[in-house]
């Protein structure tokens, strides 16, 4: 314990995209000392790649929206499996969050009398999505961080946490490293909030950051806490598929939603070949109501490229597959078309997508403005993740807290565009808030040096093994195996074969070793990292065998339909005594009447 500088807060977060901060603006504001814990620098989060927008039902465009609509589309697109709570909670509190987020400095497009633009994204009855050009995240982090700066939280730049530690059953603090020089930190906390994002990296094409290892899961699933709803991964439909070098760059929804059109190889737009009867009821609804629209088009207000993202996915997989995708195994996104409709529309395009313009001008030496760009789909956000409480995102183990991806139960099996930035804010704040008040009951608990000491020595194994099996090599096996195996479209064989390479990659990373110190040793990083994306894989695979139907972002090809049989429970892993993972099905909480009435209303 001797040289490992000990840090002492009430409250400390770890994380600092949206959920992250948001959590530590509101614990401080609440009077309690806030340490805020970044992998990467202050203002790098993944967050900045949620681009198209935040999901709230200001009904700034389209005043037939309220929170009503928005509860019931978050139910629809979630499969029924959210944790309804928690879908009420924020699409009541989006709206307001979204105005603080105005009030505190963020500049939103604005509709032709000033107010916040909204626009359409995918599954969302009405326009929706208040947005900064297709920079919202990056526009809602620097808020967030100005916004913060002020308020005298300690920061941790470019510090990792490997292990938290507990006394007595609750959470009482973490252990960690400056990832520039390797010096190990001690972190007192009564109350710790998980603001860690997701998985991503543990496949192969991936819009996620480097940053995305499920460190956040990983630490509560061995801390004790359940795990819930991991086999719901989201594959968003529009990454980058061409140069390889940025294969599963995201292609942000708001393509679609200013009115992209996907193409296949024969030109045609093959959405209109697989369009669900719920959804051909509300276009002929629309149609009687005269409704409204934004980008000069009715036809593309409520087009089948907008349908959730697990179905326009795998309608792209089903194009591919067919033999009709773009050369190097995408589809066309054309957004280039809107010219018949807007005279003006190179610079439409180039004033709303500005992030999507240059992105394939620089990396693809495509102008979007004249040329449809080709596309596939990406791992792009895990719905599972750590189960909380619905009100204060606690986590089971008391004092632990989850708030944004690494939080589960919102977007039930499959999340809609634009509720993540939303999700971040409603969530965020009320995990600061929560932390600080059971921060103000908790005293700090005491630290077990033997706790301590094994995190330092798991940390420091990887050294003491130089030469030995490469780290690189197993993390590629691993995004190989989960890309192949527990992808898009899985089975039962496939699953099982993924589960048997993850045991044995299990066994290949308990020999890793890296040359060096821990001075700058981003091998030792990833040394580190292979722990977490290994559990997380596992978590996924185990869970998405075990769910034996299709529903939100789990298709599997041998059960391809949904399943009564599994519409009632979440799937929960949690770590046996034994050490092994443990999986069980929890059945839904009933439902209040009053939301079954709002759902039953929107469905007609
Ligand atoms: O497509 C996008 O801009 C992504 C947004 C989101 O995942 O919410």
């Amino acid at each position: 314990m001797s040289d490992i500088q000990s840090h002492v807060h009430d409250v400390l977060v770890i994380g600092a995209g949206g959920a992250g901060l948001r959590a530590a603006i509101e614990a401080s504001a609440a009077g309690v000392s806030v340490g805020l814990v970044c992998k990467s620098l202050l203002g790098k989060a993944h967050t900045v790649m949620a681009e198209g927008g935040m999901a709230a039902a200001i009904g700034n465009v389209d005043d037939r929206d309220n929170w009503q609509v928005h509860f019931a589309d978050t139910m629809r697109g979630g499969g029924y499996l959210n944790n309804w709570v928690k879908a009420e909670i924020h699409a009541k509190e989006a709206p307001d969050r979204v105005k603080e987020l105005e009030a505190w400095g963020a500049v939103f497009d604005r509709t032709q009398d000033g107010r916040i633009l909204q626009r359409n994204f995918g599954g969302h009855k009405y326009p929706r999505l208040a947005h900064v050009g297709d920079r919202t995240g990056l526009e809602m982090i620097r808020t967030l961080q100005d916004h913060g700066i002020h308020r005298g939280i300690d920061v941790y730049m470019e510090h990792t946490v490997t292990a938290l530690l507990k006394d007595a059953g609750r959470v009482v603090g973490a252990f960690g490293y400056d990832r520039e020089r390797g010096r190990f930190r001690l972190f007192k906390a009564p109350a710790i909030v998980l603001a860690t994002g997701g998985i991503g990296r543990a496949y192969k094409i991936s819009s996620n950051s480097w940053e995305y290892t499920g460190d956040g899961h990983s630490l509560a699933y061995h801390a004790g806490a359940d795990l819930m709803d991991m086999e719901f991964i989201q594959f968003h439909p529009t990454g980058m598929v061409w140069p390889p070098s940025v294969r599963g760059i995201l292609v942000t929804e708001g393509v679609r939603g200013e009115g992209g059109r996907l193409l296949n190889a024969d030109g045609k737009r093959f959405m209109f070949d697989d369009i669900p009867d719920l959804y051909k009821n509300q276009v002929a609804k629309d149609a009687e109501e005269g409704w409204r629209y934004v980008t000069g088009d009715k036809a593309a207000n409520r087009p089948p490229e907008l349908l959730t993202r697990d179905h326009v996915a795998r309608c792209i997989v089903r194009e591919v597959k067919a033999g009709r995708g773009s050369p190097h195994g995408g589809v066309f996104l054309d957004i280039a078309w809107i010219k018949e409709k807007l005279p003006n529309a190179p610079e439409h395009i180039r004033k709303k997508l500005p992030s999507m313009y240059h992105q394939f001008k620089e990396l693809a030496g495509v102008d979007i403005t004249t040329t449809p760009m080709e596309v596939g789909p990406t791992t792009h956000y895990v719905m599972g993740g750590v189960k909380v409480d619905g009100l204060t995102q606690m986590s089971s183990v008391p004092g632990l807290f989850a708030a944004g991806e690494v939080g589960a139960g919102l977007h039930g099996a499959n999340r809609l565009g634009g509720n993540s930035l939303s999700d971040l804010l409603v969530f965020g704040k009320r995990a600061g808030e929560h932390a600080a008040l059971w921060a103000k009951e908790h005293k700090h608990g005491s630290i077990d040096e033997a706790q301590v000491d094994a995190a330092a020595k798991a940390a420091l194994a990887p050294l003491d093994r130089p030469g030995s099996e490469n780290p690189y090599g197993i993390q590629r096996d691993l995004q190989e195996t989960m890309q192949a195996h527990v992808g898009i479209v899985r089975s039962e064989p496939e699953m099982g074969r993924a589960l048997d390479d993850i045991a044995a990659l299990r066994g290949r990373a308990a020999s890793v070793g890296i040359d060096g110190n821990r001075e700058y040793n981003p091998g030792w990083h990833t040394c580190l990292d292979l722990p977490n994306l290994l559990t997380v894989s596992e978590a996924i695979a185990r869970s998405a065998l075990d769910r034996r139907e299709s529903r939100g972002g789990h298709f599997r090809e041998d059960y391809p339909d949904k399943s009564p049989e599994f519409a009632g429970h979440n799937t929960i892993v949690s770590k046996g005594q034994d050490g092994s993972m443990q999986l069980r099905r929890e059945p839904l909480k009933p439902m209040r009447d009053d939301l079954k009435k709002i759902i039953e209303e929107q469905q007609k």
